[in-house]
């Protein structure tokens, strides 16, 4: 039967014995009464490190806290100065602001949507920073993320990376995760590794750093009752570790199918009046997001067209974040916000997620044209 909508994302396309498989694990973790630590959150770690390549991983509560975690862990203290990027998710400002830093907003680049080289250098010239997060939005990373490492490090700029939506891309051929001096992610369940409630991991190949994170993470625990630092309970679950495990055992394909929707929605739009972005040459995204860009003016009438055709769509994010009525009080600056301001106003993105079918991807791409062709 001919398919009349699809859905902007769907997290019920499971691998047949999925379920089943992961439902009898629970029936034992249950038995055994592990709720918290044990063999699954190890075993997970152990997972994550070896896909990542970084040699410590550290599972953690969410994503936001796995940025506070890693600013906490690398010294990030009240009233210093971190940079974060315009546009991103609400999040990264946040997780500034809630250690007691300082967030200052600087643009990304209109093309990229990230931090490029010459707009970072000018921004850690100009502040002066003790810290910087950059963000790997969409699934991709900027072209520059190596020579963005390199300054950060010869000026002493801590960088934290938030990879909350880049678990398997890589730059330069090499683990985004992995290659950072200190990474996080998020197992939110729309995530690329999506957990079945809230769940997040640091990534280093830093041993100290990796043990105060997990310090921090644990009541500043240095034994069960001694606590060397004030930290807060950060932990995983052991049900959202075995979940995450089971997830492991198909991520490739998950990925790859992801890939394949971007890959398909770019070629089938090209010509038309909106631009699917895809990743630079050096960068390999992981397809978290189809992200397109469309004048702004002609926006609102294609989305009107999406929804006639039952077409779930995106607009992520609508605002910069130096405009969030919630920054007024914390933020302490900002360099420029008209690209982030602009790609606001411009994204669209498309229907993708695991196992999107090529029916569904074919009915997306008809309900686009139809409405340049018409
Ligand atoms: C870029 C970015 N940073 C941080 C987060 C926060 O993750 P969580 O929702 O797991 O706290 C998200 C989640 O959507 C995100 O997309």
């Amino acid at each position: 039967m001919a398919i009349d909508k699809v859905p902007f994302i769907t997290l019920n396309r499971f691998e047949n014995g999925f379920k089943e498989n992961f439902l009898n694990d629970v029936t034992d973790l249950v038995n055994n009464t592990q709720f918290v630590g044990g063999p699954r959150v190890a075993e997970l770690e152990e997972r994550l490190s070896k896909k990542s390549g970084a040699k410590y991983v550290v599972g953690c509560a969410n994503g936001t806290d796995a940025i506070q975690l890693a600013l906490r862990a690398t010294g990030v203290d009240r009233d210093e100065k971190v940079l974060i990027p315009d546009m991103t998710f609400w999040a990264t400002f946040e997780a500034a602001v809630n250690v007691g830093a300082t967030p200052i907003t600087v643009d990304v680049n209109r093309e990229t949507c990230h931090w490029d080289f010459e707009t970072f250098k000018e921004a850690v010239d100009k502040i002066n920073p003790k810290a910087a997060v950059m963000v790997h939005l969409y699934g991709w990373a900027s072209p520059d993320t190596t020579k963005i490492r390199n300054y950060a490090k010869e000026k002493s700029v801590i960088l934290i990376e938030d990879g909350a939506q880049c678990f398997g891309t890589k730059v330069d051929g090499k683990s985004v995760l992995g290659e950072a001096l200190i990474s996080t992610t998020s197992f939110y369940p729309a995530k690329v590794l999506g957990a079945s409630g809230d769940a997040g991991a640091v990534f280093t190949n830093d041993e100290e750093l990796a043990k105060t994170v997990r310090i921090l993470g644990n009541h500043g625990r240095t034994d069960h009752y001694s606590h060397g630092l004030v930290g807060w309970n950060s932990r995983i679950g052991s049900y959202e570790a075995l979940f995450l495990n089971h997830c492991l055992d198909h991520i490739d394909a998950r990925l790859d199918s992801r890939r394949e929707a971007v890959k398909f929605y770019n070629e089938q739009l090209a010509g038309l009046p909106l631009k699917v972005v895809t990743s630079s040459d050096n960068v390999d995204e992981n397809g978290y997001s189809a992200v397109a860009m469309i004048d702004p003016n002609l926006r609102g009438d294609l989305i009107d067209t999406l929804k006639s055709k039952n077409v779930g769509f995106g607009t992520i994010y609508p605002g910069a974040m130096s405009l969030q009525s919630g920054a007024d009080k914390y933020i302490g600056g900002k360099i420029d916000n008209s690209n982030a301001d602009y790609i606001s106003k411009a994204v669209l993105n498309l229907p993708c997620f695991a196992y999107i079918t090529k029916e569904e991807l074919q009915y997306v791409v008809d309900a686009v044209k139809s409405h340049f062709n018409k």
